[in-house]
C-alpha cells in the first residue's frame, strides 16, 4: 500500500477538524490557495514553517504532529505497523472462556470458510454476545492479516462516528462530522485489505451500525464484520446467530469460578443450591457473576432465597464494569429504554403470561390499550420487535408459534405492568381469555377432535391456571365458577382432580 501523501493527510486532518480550507487557511495564517495547492498536490514539498503552522491550527496531538512533519519531509510513518491503521485494543477478559465451543466454532466457520461477510451475534444483555465475538475475533486472526478492528458501540458519551474513528487510528472527529464523512476516510484506509471489523453491542445506535455495515461492506471487497447486538442490524446479507445463555453445567463452572475469584469455594453440599441459583437466572453469565458475586457478603443459600424474593438481589462489586452491567435491573433498563412507548406498555402487557402466549393470546389481552392492539398486524409487529430486540423467544411447536419470556425478564416486565395505569385490564382480558378457552375446549374433550383440543389445554395449563388462581384471589366468582366448569372434564382426563377440588374449595370458602 502506497504511503500517504502530505496533501491527502492534510486533507484527512482539515476534515476531522470540521475545517473548510478558508477557515484552516485563516487559522494558519496562509492562503485558501495555498492550502487547495498542498491538498491537491500541485505543491509537494511544504516549508517546514508552514507545516508547523498547519499543525499548530489543526491543534494536532503529539503522534499526529510528528507523523505529519515525517510526511512532509517524505519519510515513512514511525512505527512499525507500516501504514495500517493503529487497531483499538480488543477488551481484554476477565477469564477463562468457559463452554461455547460450538458456538466459537460455528462463527470462525462463518466468518472464514464461507462467503457471508457480515455474522451478528445476537441475543439478550448478559449473554455473553461480546466474551465470545473476544474469543472469535482471536480464533480467525491468522486468517485476516489485514488486522482487526474492534469498535465499541456502547458508550452513551461517544458518538459512532468518533468510535471508529478511534478503532481505525484517525484523528478525533470534531462533534459537527458527520459518520458518513468518517467512513468515506476508513474506506479509503482499508481499500481492499483483509480485515475483521468488530462492531461490538450495536443495539443503542443499531441504524448508524447498519450504515457503518452497509457503506464498509460495499466499498472494501474483503472487509468482514462481526457484530454484536441485542437486535439484528436488518443489512443485507447480515447471517445472524443467536446466542443462548449458557447450558446448566457451564453455567455451574461459571459460578465456582467467579465465587473463587470473590474469595469463597462453594461446597460440596452447597452444589445443588448452586444449581438452582444457575436455573433460576436462565444460565445468563451476566446474572450468574452477578449473582456469584453477592458472596462477597451471603452464603449460597441466602443466595437462592433472596433470589426468589426478587432479582434486586443481583448487583455486583465491579466498578469497572460499564453501568448496564453493574446490575440486573441496569441490564434490562438498557434494552427497555430502547422501546418506544407503544412497544414498552405491550412487553409490560406479556408479562401477563405464565408459559408463553400465542398471537391470538397477545391479541387478547391488550385489545383495548392505546396501541389499537386490536389490529392483528400491530400485535404481530409489536411482536416482531420484542422478538428482534432479545425480550421474547419464540418456541415453533408443532407448526406454531409460541412466545415466552426468559424468567428474569419476565420478572422485569411484570413491575412494569405492576405500575401501568392498564394493569387490571390486561388482567380482566387474560381472564376472559383463557376462560373463554377452556369453555370452548369443554365439549370436544371426550369427542373425536379431543386429542387436538386436550394438547392446547395442556400448552396453556400454566395460563389457566394463573387465571383461575387470579379469579380466585381477586374475587372474580363468575368467571372462576365457569372455568371450574369448563376444566372438570380436563383437570379428570389428566389426573389433575386433585388440584381442581382444592379450587373448588377455596370458591367456596
Ligand atoms: N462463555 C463465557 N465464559 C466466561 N465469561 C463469560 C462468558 N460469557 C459471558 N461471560 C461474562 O459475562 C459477562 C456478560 O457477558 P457479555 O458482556 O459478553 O454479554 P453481552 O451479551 O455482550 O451483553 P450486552 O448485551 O449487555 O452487551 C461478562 O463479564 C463476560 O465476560
Ligand atoms: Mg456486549
Amino acid at each position: 500500500m502506497p504511503q500517504t501523501d502530505f496533501g491527502e493527510l492534510l486533507r484527512q486532518h482539515r476534515f476531522a477538524a470540521g475545517l473548510s480550507q478558508e477557515e484552516l487557511a485563516r487559522r494558519a495564517g496562509l492562503s485558501g490557495d495555498a492550502i487547495a495547492a498542498l491538498e491537491r498536490g500541485r505543491r509537494r514539498t511544504p516549508r517546514p514553517l508552514t507545516v508547523r503552522l498547519l499543525a499548530e491550527a489543526l491543534a494536532l496531538p503529539d503522534h499526529e504532529r510528528a507523523h505529519f512533519i515525517d510526511t512532509a519531509r517524505g519519510l515513512p510513518r514511525r512505527t512499525t505497523a507500516g501504514d495500517r491503521p493503529i487497531p483499538a485494543a480488543t477488551p481484554v477478559p476477565a477469564g477463562q472462556l468457559i463452554g461455547r465451543r460450538a458456538e466459537l466454532a460455528a462463527a470462525a466457520q462463518v466468518l472464514t470458510a464461507t462467503p457471508v461477510r457480515l455474522l451478528t451475534l445476537s441475543g439478550p444483555g448478559g449473554v455473553g454476545k461480546s466474551r465470545l465475538a473476544i474469543a472469535a475475533a482471536d480464533a480467525v486472526g491468522d486468517s485476516f492479516p489485514g488486522g482487526h478492528f474492534w469498535i465499541s458501540l456502547s458508550p452513551p458519551d461517544r458518538a459512532p462516528a468518533a468510535g471508529v474513528a478511534a478503532a481505525t487510528g484517525l484523528p478525533r472527529p470534531s462533534a459537527h462530522r458527520d459518520l458518513t464523512d468518517v467512513l468515506d476516510l476508513v474506506a479509503e484506509q482499508l481499500g481492499d485489505r483483509r480485515a475483521l471489523l468488530v462492531l461490538d453491542d450495536c443495539e443503542r445506535v443499531v441504524h448508524d451500525a447498519a450504515t457503518i455495515c452497509e457503506e464498509l461492506l460495499q466499498r472494501c471487497p474483503h472487509l468482514h464484520v462481526l457484530a454484536t447486538s441485542r437486535e439484528p442490524l436488518h443489512v443485507s446479507g447480515e447471517r445472524v446467530t443467536p446466542i443462548r445463555p449458557l447450558p446448566i453445567d457451564d453455567a455451574v463452572t461459571m459460578f465456582h469460578t467467579r465465587a473463587i475469584a470473590h474469595g469463597v469455594q462453594p461446597t460440596a453440599d452447597e452444589h445443588g443450591d448452586v444449581r438452582q441459583i444457575c436455573r433460576h437466572v436462565d444460565g445468563i453469565p451476566l446474572a450468574v457473576e452477578l449473582a456469584a458475586s453477592r458472596l462477597n457478603i451471603l452464603t449460597v443459600k441466602q443466595v437462592v432465597m433472596e433470589l426468589a424474593r426478587s432479582s434486586a438481589i443481583l448487583a455486583g462489586t465491579d466498578r469497572t464494569a460499564p453501568h448496564r452491567h453493574q446490575t440486573w435491573h441496569a441490564s434490562l433498563q438498557w434494552s427497555y429504554d430502547l422501546l418506544t412507548a407503544d412497544e414498552r406498555t405491550f412487553f409490560a402487557a406479556m408479562s401477563i403470561f405464565s408459559g408463553g402466549w400465542t398471537i391470538a393470546a397477545a391479541r387478547a389481552v391488550s385489545a383495548g390499550l392505546a396501541m389499537t392492539t386490536e389490529r392483528h398486524d400491530v400485535v404481530v409487529e409489536l411482536t416482531s420487535k420484542l422478538v428482534d430486540a432479545s425480550l421474547c423467544l419464540v418456541r415453533r411447536e408443532r407448526g406454531f408459534a409460541r412466545y415466552d419470556m426468559l424468567g428474569l425478564v419476565r420478572e422485569y416486565a411484570a413491575r412494569q405492568l405492576t405500575r401501568h395505569p392498564a394493569r387490571a385490564h390486561v388482567e380482566r382480558e387474560h381472564l376472559r381469555h383463557f376462560t373463554a378457552l377452556a369453555a370452548a375446549a369443554e365439549p370436544h374433550l371426550l369427542g373425536p377432535d379431543g386429542a387436538r383440543w386436550i394438547s392446547m389445554l395442556d400448552a396453556e395449563l400454566a395460563n389457566l391456571r394463573a387465571a383461575m388462581l387470579r379469579a380466585l384471589t381477586r374475587g372474580y366468582i363468575t368467571a372462576a365458577l365457569r372455568l371450574l366448569d369448563s376444566l372438570a372434564t380436563y383437570c379428570h382426563l389428566r389426573g389433575l382432580d386433585t388440584e381442581w377440588q382444592a379450587w373448588r374449595e377455596s370458591l367456596w370458602t
